[in-house]
């Protein structure tokens, strides 16, 4: 994995009352994931627990799949106050506050409960809590999980074989300038428009987790699937800062443990849904590969020239704590 020593060896610096039935609320939380998935299984256990824990007087209203728009276009609601809730992935909604870029560089994590260590410590805390200042109440950090690649025409083994590949992105600028620094040619494209840019061939390869890229059918038209787990991708359940600032400090706390529960179930569901899901896509005819230890070198030696022309555009002391 990248070392916080790769990165320095480029010399880089680097209100409360009694609740009454007038606190009666309807939470919209939109989300481009799939209904059924683990994330909307935890953002349904969500609503169950707002409703039991208030008696029933907030009511939170899951739109799944990309109902309300892209990922984008909810936080943006969820800012003005259009809709209460969204839950993006940390890459897009490092748009929004640039100190979330630290966990757009490839190969930081090793495993989940690295990254879970990370997310949940002081560090993980204070960058949540700096989304205040974009309107933003952030309630904990979700997961999307590894993200992996998945082609139309042919299996991927090593970075070379990105060389003029055009790849969907998210919208992520250091997710745009790895694949760039690869030889790939990154074509960001709003998640829900992802399925038909592949089959018309206007990309011709995705990367996401599997469960994401099968539950949106992407592994039809691209099923050469490589793990490289390039990316850990959380994601971070947001709320909009005044309506949560309105509601009572009981109300608040109903809330904020439903997230917590929330967010553990996905957590959990996530541990075995990717080897679940990757044999589905096996069985359906999908070739699915694994990289050799000297490939999986040659990927995280591949972002070397990357850590060295970007490290000094995101906050330097995180990104070294991270890796440390
Ligand atoms: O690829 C994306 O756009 C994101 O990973 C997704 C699926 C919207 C989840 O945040």
């Amino acid at each position: 994995l990248i070392t916080a020593g790769a990165v320095a060896a480029f010399g880089l610096t680097a209100w409360s009352g009694v609740a009454t039935a007038a606190d009666s609320h309807t939470i919209k939380f939109g989300n481009v994931i799939s209904a059924g998935d683990t994330q909307n299984q935890g953002y349904e256990l969500f609503a169950e627990q707002v409703a039991e824990g208030t008696d029933g007087r907030i009511t939170v209203e899951v739109y799944p799949d990309g109902q309300l728009g892209g990922e984008r276009e909810m936080i943006e609601a969820t800012q003005f106050g259009d809709i209460e809730m969204t839950a993006p992935s940390v890459g897009v909604l490092a748009n929004f506050d640039k100190s979330l870029e630290v966990f757009d560089f490839p190969f930081i994590f090793e495993d989940a409960d690295t990254a879970h260590e990370v997310l949940d410590s002081e560090l993980g805390d204070e960058m949540l809590a700096g989304l205040a200042d974009s309107g933003l109440i952030a309630l904990g950090w979700g997961e999307n999980g590894f993200r992996n690649l998945a082609m139309t025409d042919g299996t991927v083994r090593v970075p070379e074989d990105m060389e003029g590949i055009k790849l969907r992105t998210m919208q992520v600028p250091m997710h745009i300038a790895y694949w760039e620094s690869i030889g790939a040619a990154p074509t960001p494209i709003s998640f829900p428009e992802v399925f038909t840019s592949l089959q018309q061939g206007v990309v011709d390869g995705v990367e996401n987790p599997y469960e994401l890229l099968y539950s949106a059918r992407l592994t039809e038209p691209a099923n050469y699937l490589t793990e490289t787990r390039h990316i850990y991708d959380p994601e971070v359940l947001l709320i909009n800062k005044d309506f949560y600032e309105s509601l009572s400090e009981e109300d608040q706390e109903v809330i904020q443990s439903a997230a917590d529960a929330a967010i553990d179930k996905i957590r959990s569901l996530k541990k075995t849904v990717s080897d679940e899901i990757r044999a589905e896509i096996e069985a359906e005819g999908g070739t699915v590969t694994d990289l050799t230890e000297e490939e999986r070198q040659a990927w995280i030696d591949s972002a070397v020239p990357f850590y060295a022309d970007n490290a000094s555009e995101v906050d330097t002391e995180k990104l070294k704590a991270i890796l440390e």
